[in-house]
């Protein structure tokens, strides 16, 4: 039996396209790019775009903070820098890997690899600066899910030691770059566009979606005699956000019948792919049902104000209320604020939102953000509907 694994679809413009970019100038100050969640961010950078840039001879240092986010984000990029140095082929550190040493010398200094990092060991940005004149090679640093370093005060640091090795390598030796990724552009933003930030006014741009050429490629792909056409794929790709797994699994699910005209298959996708959409958004609406109410609440305050989202304040205490007065079975006081705290610490728990810090918090997934908007007005609507019916009696 042979297993295969699912092949990737490579994109070959958007690489080179952003190589040029990391060579000019123009991305000195770092490169932050968004998409939304489970669209090819990681795939893009870790299939297509790391390997070209190893190519050009450049070092890599790669880490992904949403891989295992029970581990500090500020140990995962210094795992990643160990890494890094560890793969280096100088000779002197081949002799420190061979001889199991933590300690070794690196551009002619020692340095105790356990300790980067840390108060006793040297600095990332000293690190990093080491590294560069070793190998002699530009450092392209990536950090995949970079929001997610904001979520701890040792994340927040690590940001700022990456500042200050940009900085140190700025214009010095073979060069640094930054790249960031982020799964939403308003918490990538927080990153860039306030001024105590890490990286205040870095640009920051939206990565290009999978497109037209991706779906036709998975046309030429299919093995089966029967196919959907372009034209629906690409109505259920845009039904599903441009996400390819529920695209993969309405194409799996569509053969599974057998037996089925060639006529039929662009209808039966789009029941599919409304079917299994309704299904997500069904069990996510009766997740948040379960929720505590005073944690719903937040969830609902938080769908509807967005980016303007205060925890804590009067206003939102009162907004409460009324939600839990709406959505609960009877009148409820406004909860308290420690109340609120701990409703907030209960959905961090459960990965349903994030803190931004400095007081921001979101809601993790836009997709969540959309279905509970939608149910809200779907529920406004019925409770108008019943009071309508109850005042005309
Ligand atoms: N270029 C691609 N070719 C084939 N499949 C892809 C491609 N990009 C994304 N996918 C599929 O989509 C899923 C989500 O992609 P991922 O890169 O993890 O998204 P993100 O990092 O934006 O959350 C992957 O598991 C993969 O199966
Ligand atoms: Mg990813």
């Amino acid at each position: 039996m042979q297993l295969l694994d699912d092949p990737i679809f490579h994109r070959k413009e958007l690489t080179e396209y952003y190589l040029e970019y990391l060579k000019s100038p123009e991305s000195s100050s770092g490169v932050f790019l968004a998409a939304p969640r489970r669209t090819g961010k990681t795939t893009f950078i870790k299939e297509d775009l790391v390997p070209r840039i190893r190519l050009e001879g450049a070092t890599v240092i790669y880490a992904d903070l949403w891989e295992d986010r029970s581990i500090n984000p500020s140990i995962v990029i210094i795992n990643a820098i160990r890494e890094s140095i560890l793969a280096c082929d100088g000779a002197v550190l081949k002799a420190a890997k061979s001889a199991g040493l933590s300690r070794f010398k690196l551009a002619g200094f020692e340095m105790d690899l356990a300790k980067i990092g840390s108060k006793e060991g040297e600095s990332i940005s000293t690190t990093l600066q080491r590294l560069s004149a070793a190998t002699q090679k530009p450092i392209i640093m990536v950090i995949d899910e970079a929001q997610h370093a904001q979520t701890t005060e040792e994340g927040r640091q690590t940001l700022f030691a990456l500042k200050a090795a940009r900085d140190a390598l700025r214009g010095a030796g073979p060069g640094f770059r930054l790249i960031a990724t982020g799964s939403n552009s308003d918490r990538l933003a927080v990153l860039v566009s306030a001024k105590d930030q890490a990286f205040f006014m870095a640009p920051m741009e939206e990565l290009d979606q999978l497109g037209d050429d991706y779906l036709q490629w998975l046309l030429d792909n299919s093995q089966k005699a029967a196919k959907p056409s372009l034209a629906a794929l690409k109505r259920v790709f845009e039904m599903c956000s441009r996400r390819p797994e529920p695209l993969k699994k309405v194409m799996r699910d569509l053969y599974k019948k057998g037996g089925m005209d060639v006529a039929e298959l662009d209808a039966r996708l789009e029941l599919l792919m409304i079917d299994a959409l309704q299904g997500l958004r069904n069990n996510f609406i009766q997740g948040l049902h379960g929720l505590e109410p005073l944690d719903a609440a937040v969830m609902r305050r938080m769908a509807q104000t967005g980016k303007a989202f205060t925890p804590f304040d009067t206003k939102a205490l009162e907004h409460y209320k009324r939600l839990l007065q709406d959505y609960g079975p009877a009148e409820q006081p406004a909860p308290s604020q420690s109340a609120v705290q701990a409703a907030l610490e209960r959905l961090r728990k459960d990965g349903l939102v994030w803190n931004a810090g400095r007081g921001l918090w979101f809601i993790e997934d836009t997709q969540h953000v959309a279905w509970i908007q939608s149910a809200m007005a779907e529920e406004d609507a019925l409770r108008q509907a019943a009071a309508g019916g109850n005042a005309s009696q």
